[in-house]
């Protein structure tokens, strides 16, 4: 566990610190190069992993699982298909979860109303189904049934009522690939703690759920896509400047881990490059792309006018927003479809938590009153 190598002395971190550098866990799952940026996922470099052929997000979820639980995982795709049935029969229980104005307070009623007992694939077959159902229902529309068959990404966009295409279809898969672990992340933590409690898998998703929606983590491809919305057709470092100057930052910019450009951008404009070539109406993506390249270049060089010693390039974030833009989501869905893809790497996290058998329960250091 945290600081084994570190001198009893030296356990106290600085004030307010987010923990940054401290090893907590030891992981098979993912590795996060941040100097290099690079990203490897069970064992691969994401960019081999992410442009595969279609089902590489069953595949990716297998390897996954097999590694936190260190045992092979069976028929993913088969079980994920079935949970997302079971999930959508059991949807007339969920009225009120699914109603919630905001989709990630709906998904997470939704789990923790919906999922109680479900075992890891339980939990990520119904994902997908409660994210679809709720959104139709706030517009005011009738769900639309899982085919077990199908692939989850494909599955997903026809829940949804989105037209059929396998080029949106793999781009999504792409995506969903590409976030499905990343190191120790707020959620991926939260995950573990609720684990280490000893605590059931629908609990410790409900806990990263949680973490996931705030804008800091999860939360940002809806402000990047407003920012690429108030940009487009004006000089972007002026409205970069003002936001800076209002004390806001900037969303998708930044990264706790990275001091280069995060991986993860590049595959993403990969696969919205790919995504072009397949799909001839994806024409207005090729203009929003210039675009958004304009706006990180000039964030970017703003940043580090302003922080030249603390590198401040683009993250996930940046490049997500326009590739779910593309696929055809909603952009109050986003955060939500990430914890889809990221919720494989929850659950392999929950299992190798499990393994450890041992109870995450820090120190804090009181600073109040004592009676005299
Ligand atoms: N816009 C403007 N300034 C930023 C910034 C951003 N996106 N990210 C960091 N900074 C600034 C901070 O204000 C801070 O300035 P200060 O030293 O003058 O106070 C400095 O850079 C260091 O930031 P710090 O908060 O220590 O970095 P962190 O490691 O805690 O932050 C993030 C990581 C992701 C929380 C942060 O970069 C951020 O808020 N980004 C925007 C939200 C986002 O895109 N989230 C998705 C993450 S994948």
């Amino acid at each position: 566990m945290a600081f084994t190598e570190l001198p009893t002395a030296e356990r106290t971190l600085p004030k307010a610190s987010g923990l940054e550098g401290v090893v907590v866990a030891e992981t098979r799952l993912s590795h996060v190069d941040g100097e290099r940026g690079e990203l490897f996922i069970a064992g691969s470099r994401v960019e081999d992993l992410a442009l595969a052929a279609p089902g590489q997000f069953e595949l990716v979820v297998e390897r996954l699982l097999e590694l936190g639980a260190g045992k092979p995982e069976p028929r993913v795709r088969e079980r994920l298909g079935q949970a997302r049935v079971a999930a959508f029969a059991r949807l007339q229980r969920l009225g009120y979860a699914l109603s919630l104005p905001d989709a990630m307070d709906a998904l997470l009623a939704a789990t923790a109303q919906g999922s109680a007992g479900s075992d890891a694939l339980g939990v990520l077959g119904a994902l997908p189904v409660y994210v679809a159902a709720g959104a139709r229902q706030r517009a005011g529309r009738a769900p639309i049934a899982p085919d077990a068959t199908r692939l989850a990404a494909q599955d997903f966009m026809t829940m949804l009522g989105l037209p059929e295409s396998a080029g949106r279809a793999r781009a999504l898969e792409a995506y969903w690939v590409t976030v499905s672990d990343h190191g120790l992340n707020a959620s991926t933590f939260a995950a573990r703690v609720v684990a280490s409690t000893g605590s059931d898998v629908m609990p410790c998703i409900a806990a990263a759920l949680a973490a996931l929606k705030g804008p800091l983590h999860g939360g940002a491809p809806g402000p990047v896509l407003e920012m690429l919305d108030a940009t487009t057709g004006t000089e972007p470092r002026a409205w970069l400047e003002t936001e800076l100057a209002a004390g806001r930052r900037i969303m998708g910019m930044g990264h706790r881990i990275y001091r280069v450009r995060d991986p993860r951008a590049l595959v993403f404009e990969r696969a919205l490059a790919r995504l072009e070539r397949e799909d001839p109406t994806q024409s207005a993506t090729v203009a929003r792309l210039a675009h958004a390249r304009r706006v990180e270049h000039a964030a970017q060089a703003l940043l580090n006018e302003r922080h030249p010693d603390r590198p401040l390039c683009a993250n996930v974030e940046f490049y997500t927003a326009l590739l779910l833009e593309a696929v055809g989501l909603p952009r109050e869905l986003f955060t939500a479809t990430f914890a889809i893809g990221r919720c494989a790497g929850w659950l392999a996290h929950i299992e190798e938590q499990r393994h450890t058998g041992r109870l995450i329960r820090p120190a804090a250091r009181y600073v109040g009153h004592l009676p005299h």
